[in-house]
């Protein structure tokens, strides 16, 4: 399936506050928080399509002076799903953060998203740390990290499953 990737901007909030409305029950961004995310700043959007259905996006924070890029959300409407629009995002999130001369993306998942664990595993994404009551409900982070850049190398170590 051809899934196109492209930047996100002000004119696809309706779009993007949507699809976090129908993937996340707590700790989701208030619209205006995305809005305000999406006039600029340091937040780069991206938005997976594939064919006519709602499909995803992806939140990457490239601040300043940092060598890592951090994936503030990812989500993919329900009706999306396993369609591989999460992958198309997260593998175009390692092209912007190579781009911008960032060594590595890391990001946060609740520890029981087996869903989420699963992908970021396969795409080379390994345990960095883990915050315990990180999220509202008490749930403890994974935080996790892959290489990126010129010479990024997929870590194929052997290692312990997340
Ligand atoms: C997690 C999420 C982003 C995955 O999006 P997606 O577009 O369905 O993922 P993809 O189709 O790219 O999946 C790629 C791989 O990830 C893993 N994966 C994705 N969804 C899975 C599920 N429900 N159960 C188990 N593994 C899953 C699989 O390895 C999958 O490969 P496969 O389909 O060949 O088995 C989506 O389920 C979602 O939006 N969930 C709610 C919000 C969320 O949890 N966001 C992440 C916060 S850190």
């Amino acid at each position: 399936m051809s899934i196109a990737v492209r930047a996100a901007g002000p004119a696809d909030l309706d779009r993007i506050d949507s699809i976090e409305g129908a993937s996340f029950t707590t700790d989701r961004f208030a619209r205006r928080n995305l809005a305000r995310m999406l006039r600029g700043g340091c937040t780069q959007f991206l938005l997976g399509d594939t064919d006519a259905r709602a499909g995803g996006y992806l939140a990457l924070s490239l601040r300043k002076g940092s060598r890592v890029a951090r994936i503030y959300s990812l989500a993919v409407a329900p009706d999306s799903r396993r369609r591989g629009v999460a992958e198309a995002l997260i593998e175009a999130a390692k092209r912007l953060a190579t781009a911008q001369g960032r060594d590595c993306l890391r990001l946060e998942v609740r520890a029981g998203n087996r869903a989420a664990i699963n992908l970021y595993e396969r795409l080379g994404f390994r345990l960095h740390d883990r915050r315990n009551a990180y999220y509202e409900d008490g749930e403890t982070a994974l935080v996790l990290q892959a290489p990126t850049g010129p010479h990024a190398e997929p870590d194929n170590a052997e290692h312990d499953p997340l």
